[in-house]
């Protein structure tokens, strides 16, 4: 057996395997953020072999809505649609996850009818963000944590929240987004409390459900947040309750052009950060070769290999080292 079709026990939950689905938008959801039988279909299709299955980052607020066809997960009514899409994914022998994330600045004006809200209004250019109260932030606190109740609800076995991309959470995260002089800002621990807060919320709302975090550990910038600030903020996650670390970019997304055609571009990063954690790490970016995902957990770089975009194209992808089951 290759070590990447090997299982792996976290909490009460058992992957079948280190292959996870990684959270990917497929805009197929309703204009009020509900499950369609195209976004199911979507889903069933591409939990035959993962491990895990991240469902794609679903509003908790309105207000941090990203686009018009976003799976919402910001109200009760869309719970039922998201429990029969929990057992569609579970049906398949694979973890149903479900990410949850306020897109704070970056959210769209048009799509969210009102200005967008940061950590604070600097980064935008042209763009009217306007800065979060600390009264706010309690709201959206409150946002996330009534989400993580309805994905508990919807049967979803692990939570992930969203602190990647450039989103609400990275926004607190990031020197180069937080500019707030209170005490969400200023220094390194000011300015991980809110997400820190959220996570702490999370946690106690789902019980022991697994709860993981998507964080961004590198702006590409060295005035932005750095490998030293994931390692430590990783330190600090796991403190505040979470199962599994998720590493990708910051304020550099998901996918930067530079990386164009590099295999395994965001997994010096998950190396970083699993030196400083007890909690299994996922790694991410660019990965192509089922040979090369084996190797990245023989070698034990990561202890989960999230592969995206070769899962949306083909999702038998990795059938020969997972097994022939389809
Ligand atoms: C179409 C598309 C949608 C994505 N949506 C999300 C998302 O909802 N949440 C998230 O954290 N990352 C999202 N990502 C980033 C992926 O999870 C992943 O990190 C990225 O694609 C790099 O992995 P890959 O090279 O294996 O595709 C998206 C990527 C793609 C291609």
């Amino acid at each position: 057996m290759t070590e990447l079709a090997s299982s792996l026990k976290v909490k009460n939950v058992t992957l079948r395997n280190r292959l996870v689905m990684p959270p990917m938008a497929t805009n197929k959801a309703t204009p009020e953020g509900e499950v369609t039988r195209d976004l199911i279909e979507h889903y069933a299709e591409r939990a035959i072999y993962p491990g895990m299955l991240i469902v794609e980052h679903s509003y908790v607020d309105p207000g941090g809505k990203l686009s018009v066809r976003q799976l919402g997960i910001h109200k009760d009514e869309n719970v039922p649609g998201l429990k029969e899409l929990s057992e569609t994914i579970y049906e398949k022998g694979c973890v149903p996850c479900i990410q949850i994330t306020h897109a704070g600045g970056a959210s769209d004006p048009e799509v969210i009818g009102r200005t967008p809200v940061s950590a604070s209004s600097n980064w935008y250019g042209d763009k009217d963000v306007k800065s979060l109260t600390v009264q706010e932030m309690q709201g959206i606190k409150e946002r996330f944590t009534d989400a993580a109740r309805r994905a508990k609800d919807a049967g979803f076995l692990a939570l992930e929240v969203h602190g990647a991309h450039g989103f609400l959470l990275n926004q607190f995260a990031s020197p180069l987004t937080n500019r707030r002089e209170d005490g969400y800002g200023g220094t390194r621990d000011h300015m991980l409390r809110f997400p820190l807060e959220v996570v702490r919320a999370v946690r106690e709302v789902i019980g022991d459900m697994v709860l993981m975090y998507r964080m961004g550990a590198w702006d590409g910038s060295d005035d932005g947040f750095k490998p030293d600030d994931a390692m430590y903020f990783g330190k600090r996650l796991e403190g505040a309750g979470v199962d599994i670390i998720d590493i990708s970019g910051g304020l550099l997304g998901s996918r930067p052009e530079k990386f164009l055609g590099e295999q395994g571009y965001y997994i010096p990063h998950a190396e970083e950060v699993k030196k400083a954690v007890n909690v299994p790490v996922i790694g991410v970016g660019g990965i192509v070769e089922p040979s090369y995902a084996d190797a990245l957990v023989r070698e034990g770089r990561v202890d989960l290999v999230a592969v995206g975009r070769e899962l949306l194209k083909d999702p038998n992808w990795g059938r020969d080292i997972l097994g022939k089951k389809a």
